[in-house]
């Protein structure tokens, strides 16, 4: 998942974006307990749009249901190559129905119902006679956002400011795991509050006019600063160990069986890896052989993207825990709580 705002930067936007989910998430305390909603029949129906459950894949508790057809039969919006390390490591595709590409050109703002895919992909890249070309792969995520100006579900998490957030996982269109979308998604697009929380300037099916909200150098720098102040504070308090996990808990539980985004990491010790019942791994991480001890969550929190090749986590939270001593301090921690 990349954050970057600025291809001219993208390296160090990358990191910002990474730490100002963690720091929303830490200091909000956030559990990434799975949601224990079901798809609707709604996608199914292609009713109306109706007060309580409107728009197709909005059910009437707000159950945002992942459209099957968005890739034949949507408007392209526009891409982003998330860089990493000199190459490209993801490629993000955002789509919207036709209609809402009308609208949106002639009233510069969203309808309300107007639902967003954002497809992300693991880039792969070769020489080509272009260059060196990179394209995207296996589906890692989606994330949904829908338009919704009445505040129609005030009671469920993962509607507010102005729209309904959902993720689903690459492997299973079928479940909704985003858990509150002010822990889950509010933070990293603060920087895209003005034009609507969305990431317009990089949409040129919307029309030319939104160009002039592509963020600036010194909007990057600002990012940087809030960043690390959210960083900072995410790491104060508690036994040095148990600040460093407040990073993990945003997509790790520690209660048995409980998943997030990640697997619960309950009685992590000893496991093999990919092994926790009822989580849907990447079969990258099924197919490891790794089994979890001191030593292996050391290598794979030094280097997420590479110790584990193709796993989800690698996608999610690139960075890890480049820090020896963090590490050692989240290890001891998680020795203890895991249990
Ligand atoms: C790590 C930071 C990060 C998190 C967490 C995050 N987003 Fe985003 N999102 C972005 C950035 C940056 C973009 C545009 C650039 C890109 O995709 O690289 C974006 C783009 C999108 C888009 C495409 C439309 C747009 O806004 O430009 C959707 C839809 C979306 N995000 C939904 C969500 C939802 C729903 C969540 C929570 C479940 C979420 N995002 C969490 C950073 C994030
Ligand atoms: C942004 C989300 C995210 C964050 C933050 C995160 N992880 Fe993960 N983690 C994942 C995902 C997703 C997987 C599953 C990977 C797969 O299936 O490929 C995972 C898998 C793991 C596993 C393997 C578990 C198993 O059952 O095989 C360990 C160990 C782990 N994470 C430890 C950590 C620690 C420790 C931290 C904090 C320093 C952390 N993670 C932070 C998302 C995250």
């Amino acid at each position: 998942m990349g954050c970057d705002m600025d291809m001219r930067n993208n390296k160090s936007t990358a990191a910002i974006a990474a730490v100002l989910m963690i720091g929303a998430a830490a200091l909000q305390g956030c559990s990434g307990q799975p949601s224990a909603d079901q798809p609707s029949e709604s996608r199914a129906t292609g009713a109306p749009a109706k007060a309580g459950a409107y728009g197709v894949y909005v059910d009437s508790e707000g159950h945002i249901a992942l459209p099957d057809d968005f890739l034949t039969d949507w408007a392209h919006l526009g891409s982003w190559a998330v860089a990493k390390d000199g190459g490209v490591e993801g490629i993000h595709n955002v789509y919207t129905p036709k209609e809402e590409v009308d609208y949106f050109r002639q009233n510069q703002e969203f309808r309300d119902g107007a639902m967003l895919v954002k497809e992300v992909r693991a880039a792969r890249g070769a020489a080509h006679t272009t260059g060196d070309a990179h394209w995207g792969e296996d589906v890692q995520v989606w994330f949904l956002m829908v338009k919704d100006r009445e505040g129609r579900f005030p009671d469920n998490p993962l509607w507010g400011d102005g729209w309904g957030w959902a993720l689903y996982n690459g492997g299973d269109r079928a479940t909704q795991v985003a858990t509150d979308y002010k822990k889950d998604c509010l933070g990293c697009h603060i920087p895209a509050e003005k034009t609507d929380w969305t990431y317009t300037y990089a949409y040129p099916t919307l029309g030319p006019q939104v160009a002039q909200y592509a963020p600036k150098e010194e909007d990057a720098a600002s990012m940087a600063a809030a960043a690390m102040t959210a960083m900072a504070s995410a790491s104060e308090g508690g036994a040095a160990g148990e600040g460093v996990y407040k990073r993990c808990a945003a997509c790790h539980s520690l209660m048995p069986g409980q998943h997030g985004l990640g697997p619960s990491l309950a009685g992590v010790f000893g496991r093999k890896a990919g092994s926790a019942e009822g989580y849907a791994y990447s079969p990258a991480m099924t197919n490891s052989d790794v089994v979890w001890s001191e030593e292996t969550i050391d290598a794979h929190l030094k280097d997420v993207k590479g110790f584990i090749p193709g796993n989800k986590m690698g996608a999610l939270f690139p960075n890890g825990v480049p820090d020896a001593d963090e590490r050692d301090a989240v290890i001891a921690y998680l020795k203890e709580a895991s249990q």
